[in-house]
């Protein structure tokens, strides 16, 4: 299989598709894999890296993109690079589709075969592709906060940690998943008083367990939510219903009760947001101002982080782009279900079941059209 990999558009998004390690396994599985010249530079790969495994560095996106039966990317394609898109391609990213309509429907429209990272899921649950970016996400969550925070940066001019004598600061989580967890693992090393809110109880009790610190489990509910979230410092949205948008749980109304200067960092922004007054905001311009309180809403966070997260990504997809690329798409998703499950549109038809109920679009099973 020809597979290429696209420089990453985004604003400030320095991850790229794949580090040379895991495009040397695809060449030596015996695929052509082409790479757009200083796709790399960002996560600090340079095109002579690529070279070196065995790639070819071509000049522009249009040719990596008229080449390629397949495109591995990180971010979903911006409407700029909706032209490259045609039918049959094998698009393999994040998408996040039932945060955006438009994309949704030039997939539908174009045809191309969308397969999410953030949908591949395992028979136990787990989201193999999600999992490293939000532990990058979460745990850089509250390095974010802990930063706007401060009052030379708008914030209530307070230590997370405190010090002996002085309250630590209040940072409520919402979602106690692989973000929550992690942002709460890096909040209570800091000291911070931290509150984690989920539905589901046996998570709380596990993170109980686990996690060690000022600590407070709550379970899910509106009173519970705004009870918290009026006496934050810091609220960090980590919620999610898999391939959905997110429910809006922190309302316009708790909001309004929280302290001027303190910071909401919305995680969950990528699928909409859990909070009702967040929108997504860039890395140039990552924040805004919703009744005094400091609204983050970047969707790409591990962008910022690319030599991290270019090969915590890379080292989950590459053996899933490995198997597209030996087995091809229609028999790699009827073997491998996990991979099957990242499939959301294919040959004009939405095949993930809540991202077509987002937008009222009727939904078709995949199995329907192998
Ligand atoms: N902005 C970014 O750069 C970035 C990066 C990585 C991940 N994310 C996003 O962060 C979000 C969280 O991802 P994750 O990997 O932690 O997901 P996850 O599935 O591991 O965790 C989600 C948690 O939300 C909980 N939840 C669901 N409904 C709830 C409710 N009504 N009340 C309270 N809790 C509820 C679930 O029980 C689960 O524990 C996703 O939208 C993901 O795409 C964003």
């Amino acid at each position: 299989m020809i597979v290429g990999i696209p420089k990453e558009i985004k604003d400030k998004e320095f991850r790229v598709g794949l580090t040379p390690g895991g495009v040397g396994q695809l060449v030596h599985a015996g695929h052509r894999v082409i790479v757009e010249t200083h796709a790399g530079e960002g996560s600090g790969f340079s095109d002579e890296e690529y070279k070196a495994v065995g790639a070819e560095i071509l000049p522009s996106a249009a040719d990596v993109y008229s080449q390629a039966e397949m495109i591995m990317k990180v971010k979903e394609p911006l409407p700029s690079e909706y032209q490259y898109l045609r039918e049959g391609l094998l698009l393999f990213t994040f998408l996040h589709l039932a945060a955006c309509e438009e994309l949704t429907r030039e997939l539908m429209k174009r045809k191309v075969i969308s397969v999410a990272y953030e949908t591949v899921e395992l028979p136990n649950g787990q989201l193999p592709l999600l999992t490293p970016m939000s532990e990058v996400a979460g745990k850089m969550a509250v390095q974010i906060a802990a930063h706007y925070l401060e009052e030379t940066n708008g914030g209530r001019g307070k230590l997370l940690g405190g010090v002996p004598g002085v309250r630590p600061a209040d940072v409520v989580i919402v979602g106690g998943g692989t973000v929550g967890t992690n942002a709460a693992m890096v909040a209570l090393g800091m000291g911070a008083h931290v509150t984690i809110i989920d539905k589901n109880l046996d998570r709380l009790r596990y993170l109980d367990e686990i996690l060690h610190g000022n600590l407070t489990t709550l379970s899910s509910n509106p009173l519970n939510i705004a009870t918290a979230v009026e006496h934050a410092d810091v609220v960090i949205g980590a919620v999610l219903i898999k391939g959905a948008r997110a429910p809006k749980l922190v309302t316009r109304e708790m909001i309004s009760k929280m302290k001027p200067g303190s910071v909401v960092v919305d995680v969950a922004v990528d699928q909409g947001g859990c909070v009702e007054t967040i929108h997504p905001t860039s890395h140039t311009n990552p924040t805004y101002l919703v009744d005094g309180v400091i609204h983050y809403g970047v969707p790409n966070i591990p962008g910022a982080v690319p030599r991290t997260s270019t090969y915590a990504l890379s080292n989950a997809t590459a053996p899933y782009a490995l198997e597209l690329a030996n087995k091809g798409f229609v028999r790699a998703v009827k073997e491998n279900p996990a991979l099957a499950k990242g499939v959301n549109v294919y040959q004009g038809h939405v095949t993930y079941k809540a991202v077509a109920d987002a937008f009222g679009l009727p939904y078709k099973p995949l199995e329907e059209l192998l």
